[in-house]
């Protein structure tokens, strides 16, 4: 938890799940620096205002006086949001979620954007945004400068029109488009990939870990799924574009697969892989795809395996705090003598996790660069 200084007025912000480990801040610089540029650029309560993938909710704190719009990809992210809300006193109302595969209701006269980290995403995104953008629009894009490529504020003026940057700020930037609707061509459609062994055809989508191709983490532990004709229930905890899920619900045909992701992109990838590889409505209903935090809306004991290929990014940091929660998510999900089974890079040491949660772990298999953990509920 930690405090931030916009204007004089100290706010109360924290990440989602919110106390974690790892001290990392609920804001950077780039969300000051929008502030600011917001407050000498487009001031006063008129224009309707859009916030756009706002990490946990520190624009929208700031800026809930001008009741915006917060537009998203990441369900984390709106629950910190929710949380900071709740906090710092304001309604839950004050600043309305739409998620990211939605579209919200236009038109609005300013966008303040935090640039993702991937440019397929920037580029969907900034697409997305023309059709509910005012003609000369204003749209503040800000990032910190390492995070940033250049190509992201060559993109900015490809899609909406000249954007200026300004210089850097504590190692912040900001470009601020008119929005002048400059023509573009068709979108570039996500790549796809086949699995054969499964009978698999999968299509990436912008902002989807993969990008439409086979993980190389994913491909070992595919190798370790199950082939079992008894009724199963089983999470793939992190499902990105599906691949773990459907692999498991193609190679067992009585299991009930829930795949699960934060990121809405992710969510609605692999609901349409779903649509894609089970035409079959029966088929397709022993798989449940959702968007939420993990494993957390899951009855305590209910799941016979969970698959986990985990993040192991943190924002921008390397880090492994968000997968060491998922294993406890899974280990309280897991009914006794049920099995997690866990791929990740090998110098994550995902086993040291286990063992201290599970009390156990197997080493699977291993090439170069990733480990296949499994280690199962003990009582
Ligand atoms: C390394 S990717 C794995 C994707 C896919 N299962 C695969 O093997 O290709 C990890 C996924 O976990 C998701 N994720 C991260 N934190 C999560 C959370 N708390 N709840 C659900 N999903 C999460 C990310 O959005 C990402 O799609």
């Amino acid at each position: 938890m930690a405090w931030l200084d916009i204007d004089g007025h100290e706010r109360e912000l924290d990440r989602w799940p919110q106390g974690a480990p790892g001290g990392l801040l609920a804001w950077d610089a780039a969300d000051e620096y929008l502030v600011g540029q917001w407050r000498a650029l487009a001031p006063g309560a008129g224009p309707r205002l859009l916030l756009v993938d706002d990490h946990w909710g520190a624009l929208a704190v700031a800026l809930a006086p001008m009741r915006p719009v917060s537009w998203g990809d990441s369900h984390l992210g709106h629950l910190a949001l929710a949380a900071n809300l709740a906090r710092c006193g304001l309604p839950a109302d004050a600043v309305p979620f739409v998620p990211s595969v939605d579209i919200p209701a236009g038109p609005f006269d300013v966008a303040l954007v935090r640039l993702p980290k991937a440019l397929d995403a920037l580029e969907d995104t900034l697409r997305r945004l023309r059709p509910v953008l005012r003609e000369g629009a204003l749209v503040l894009a800000g990032g910190m400068i390492k995070h940033t490529p250049t190509r992201a504020w060559r993109l900015l003026e490809q899609c909406l029109g000249p954007a200026p940057t300004t210089p850097g700020w504590k190692k912040a930037r900001v470009g601020a488009a008119t929005f002048t609707s400059p023509p573009l061509g068709p979108p570039v459609a996500p790549p796809a990939y086949a699995v054969p062994g499964d009978q698999l055809e999968l299509r990436g989508a912008p902002g989807v870990f993969g990008g439409g191709h086979l993980d190389g983490g994913a491909a070992l532990l595919l190798r370790h799924l199950p082939r079992a004709d008894e009724a199963l229930t089983a999470a793939d905890l992190g499902c990105g574009d599906g691949i773990l899920a459907l692999a498991l619900a193609r190679r067992c045909p009585r299991a009930l697969v829930l795949a699960v992701d934060e990121s809405h992109r992710a969510a609605a990838c692999a609901a349409a892989n779903l649509d894609r590889n089970f035409p079959q409505p029966d088929e397709a209903a022993r798989v449940t795809v959702a968007v939420a935090d993990g494993l957390a809306d899951v009855a305590p004991g209910s799941l016979d395996l969970v698959l986990c290929n985990p993040p192991f990014h943190q924002g921008h940091a390397v880090s492994d705090v968000a997968a060491a929660r998922l294993f406890a998510q899974a280990l309280a999900a897991l009914r006794p003598g049920g099995r997690l089974l866990v791929v990740g890079n090998r110098h994550l040491g995902h086993h040291a996790k286990l063992d201290r949660l599970f009390g156990n772990h197997e080493l699977v298999d291993g090439d170069g660069r990733f480990v296949v953990v499994a280690a199962t509920r003990r009582d």
